[in-house]
């Protein structure tokens, strides 16, 4: 098969538990060709054979010459991505993954970097980890999980992070986690990287402004978003294609505008890349997503269709 421009296919070359819940992916070009080189804090998207497209971070920078990795948390996702991953997924099935993209780039001098990871935020981190050292560059590490067995990397980074700069954290101890007490002692010269579940990310980033951390040396990775979809049913109409749906409880507009044969352009489905925004005609919406802009949202005259809801009854787009 030719992979279309943009993508690669690659093949699942191997797959090991990596921690509990989370399982490590080694994917090669299945034509030979080295990988596209990039840099750490990259991610792929990649299309699984049941339809979705799922974003995950690359566990290293590469010059093309290794293969690429990527670590796959299970979670309740209902849509099915990282289920499908973890109990379909074996070696030797080829997929097709784009191209390394980068929007959480590492800084090339930053004075002093502060990471902190949540749960399987780790992965771009690590990635980010492991060039920091191999610059020998002053930096620390910050890792919060649950429960320690789900730890992925833990090791690796011990051998990584410079003598007393890991500080890995589970809830499950009843240790707590202060941002602002962490940044204050990094000193405003820091530069933050955060990756994690959006409410961690937001809880780090309200303790980075407390501690006085400039607006743009604080870096976020936002495409581990999962969107809250659920909610009122509410009714949706589509103008141009003169289409009215119902959209149940715990369906997405998407779902219901696809079924009744409107079609949305989707991506990532979790309300991270703008893919699936139409124009409100009227109706208020629910925004769920990450990737509207304050003002947009607050505009009222957008909407992701892939997981965002109305806060009317009726809501209609330009579609
Ligand atoms: Fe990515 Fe909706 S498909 S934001």
């Amino acid at each position: 098969m030719t992979a279309p421009e943009g993508t690669v296919e690659v093949e699942v070359a191997a797959r090991r538990v990596v921690a509990n819940g989370v399982l490590e992916i080694e994917l090669r070009p299945v034509d030979g060709t080295p990988w596209p080189g990039h840099g750490p804090g990259a991610h792929v998207d990649v299309h699984l054979p049941n339809g979705l497209i799922r974003q995950y971070s690359l566990l290293s920078a590469s010059d093309g010459a290794q293969p690429a990795k990527i670590a796959v948390l299970k979670t309740d996702d209902s849509r099915g991505g990282s289920r499908f991953v973890h109990e379909r997924l074996r070696p030797g099935h080829r997929i097709l993954v784009s191209e390394p993209k980068n929007t959480f780039e590492l800084g090339e001098k930053d004075a002093h970097a502060v990471l902190i990871a949540g749960g399987i935020g780790v992965t771009p981190l690590l990635a980010m980890a492991r060039r920091l050292a191999a610059r020998g560059a002053s930096f620390e590490f910050h890792y919060r999980v649950r429960t320690p067995d789900r730890a992925a990397y833990a090791t690796e980074l011990a051998a990584l992070v410079p003598a007393g700069a890991l500080h890995v954290a589970a809830d499950s101890d009843g240790s707590t986690f202060t941002p602002e007490d962490v940044l204050r002692a990094a000193g405003p010269n820091a530069t933050v990287y955060v990756c994690g579940p959006e409410a961690f990310m937001e809880y780090v980033r309200k303790g980075a402004l407390a501690a006085g951390i400039a607006a743009d040396a604080f870096r976020v990775e936002h495409f581990k978003h999962e969107a809250d979809t659920e909610g009122r049913p509410f009714t949706l109409t589509a103008a141009r294609s003169k289409v009215t749906v119902r959209v149940g409880a715990t369906e997405t507009p998407a779902q219901v505008l696809d079924r009744a044969g409107v079609f949305v352009p989707t991506a990532c489905e979790q309300g991270v890349c703008g893919t699936c925004v139409a124009r409100v005609v009227s109706g208020t919406p629910d925004h769920r997503d990450v990737v509207l802009t304050a003002a947009e949202k607050a505009s009222g005259s957008v909407v992701t269709l892939c997981c965002s809801r109305a806060a009317t009854p009726e809501l209609v787009v330009d579609l």
